[in-house]
């Protein structure tokens, strides 16, 4: 068995891996250089959280990561029923109560040739523990922010292996001073780096349309499910920067940050009753502590 340097401590080579059709030790080098997500980003990716031993939104991750696939026309070369059976197993062989498992599936190993090898595809997994508590602070607390022009391309409901102008966006924030950016395309904010955005003006909250200009978060199918199930009027319409420094509530949906206040942006404050008790952040907040207890 080969295996590469740790980067940092030692903390990466925990936890579950698969790759090449069997579990290895996350340490192993077992992905080849002519792997073509390696080569192209040519490939699809999901993370679940698990929280207690079990998955959260399975359902909504498994369907959104064969949209995914068939959109980039990449072969599942097994059933979903098995790639799910696979996950599970992941899973209980990791023994973690708290983690994330992260799946990609890439066009496979080929020579670097820009059309589509006629291969079977590449799975390849980890779970990894997660210290859910690490985001108590920003789910309570909030996040501040900056914006920034959506470089992206045109298919962001894919929810693709490149993913360049978001960690380019992500690190700019981060030198900037804030914790993120909010990404505006053509005047209209689309998401975050790394989740959906909503605004709440009046009882109605206002999300953007799930089109081909952001990724469809399971997160944000879970809130707006919720929402309209107790009787919130719920707009999938594009808001601008300006719509969204006047709204009342500013929050992002993510697997990993669950529903987080939005304080500042570009220092200036926003959203002041996002934070509030019964707001319709914090009945979110609520509502999904309350399906993690009965998953
Ligand atoms: C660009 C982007 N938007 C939204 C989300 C939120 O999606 P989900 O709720 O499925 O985690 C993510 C999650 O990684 C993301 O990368």
């Amino acid at each position: 068995m080969s295996s590469i340097e740790p980067m940092n401590g030692t903390e990466w080579q925990e936890g579950v891996a698969y790759a090449r059709g069997r579990f290895v030790a996350p340490a192993e080098a077992v992905i080849p250089i002519d792997d073509r997500a390696h080569q192209f980003g040519d490939g699809i990716y999901e993370v679940i959280r698990v929280i207690g031993g079990r998955p959260l939104l399975m359902d909504y991750h498994m369907e959104r990561f064969e949209t995914s696939a068939n959109a980039i026309k990449l072969r599942l070369d097994r059933s979903m029923e098995e790639l799910r059976q696979l996950v599970l197993e992941a899973i209980s062989r990791s023994g973690y109560s708290d983690a994330q498992v992260y799946f990609q599936l890439s066009r496979g190993l080929a020579r670097r040739e820009h059309a589509f090898p006629n291969i079977p595809s590449h799975l390849s997994l980890t779970v990894r523990k997660m210290d859910d508590s690490a985001f108590d602070g920003v789910r309570e607390h909030g996040l501040s922010m900056t914006w920034t022009d959506d470089i992206r391309w045109k298919l962001c409901y894919i929810k693709s292996l490149n993913l360049l102008p978001n960690v380019m966006a992500k690190q700019a924030a981060l030198d900037a001073g804030y914790q993120d950016a909010i990404l505006v395309r053509d005047g209209f904010v689309t998401e975050c780096t790394s989740s959906n955005i909503a605004i709440v003006k009046g009882q109605t909250v206002y999300t953007h349309p799930a089109n081909e200009r952001v990724l469809h978060g399971v997160t944000r199918r879970f809130a707006l499910k919720y929402l309209r199930d107790t009787g919130v009027e719920v707009r999938e319409e594009m808001f601008t920067m300006e719509e969204l420094m006047q709204a009342d509530e500013v929050f992002t949906m993510s697997t990993i940050t669950e529903f987080a206040p939005i304080v500042k942006v570009n220092g200036f404050d926003v959203g002041n009753k996002t934070k509030s008790k019964g707001s319709m952040l914090r009945q979110l907040q609520s509502a999904y502590q309350l399906q993690i207890k009965h998953i």
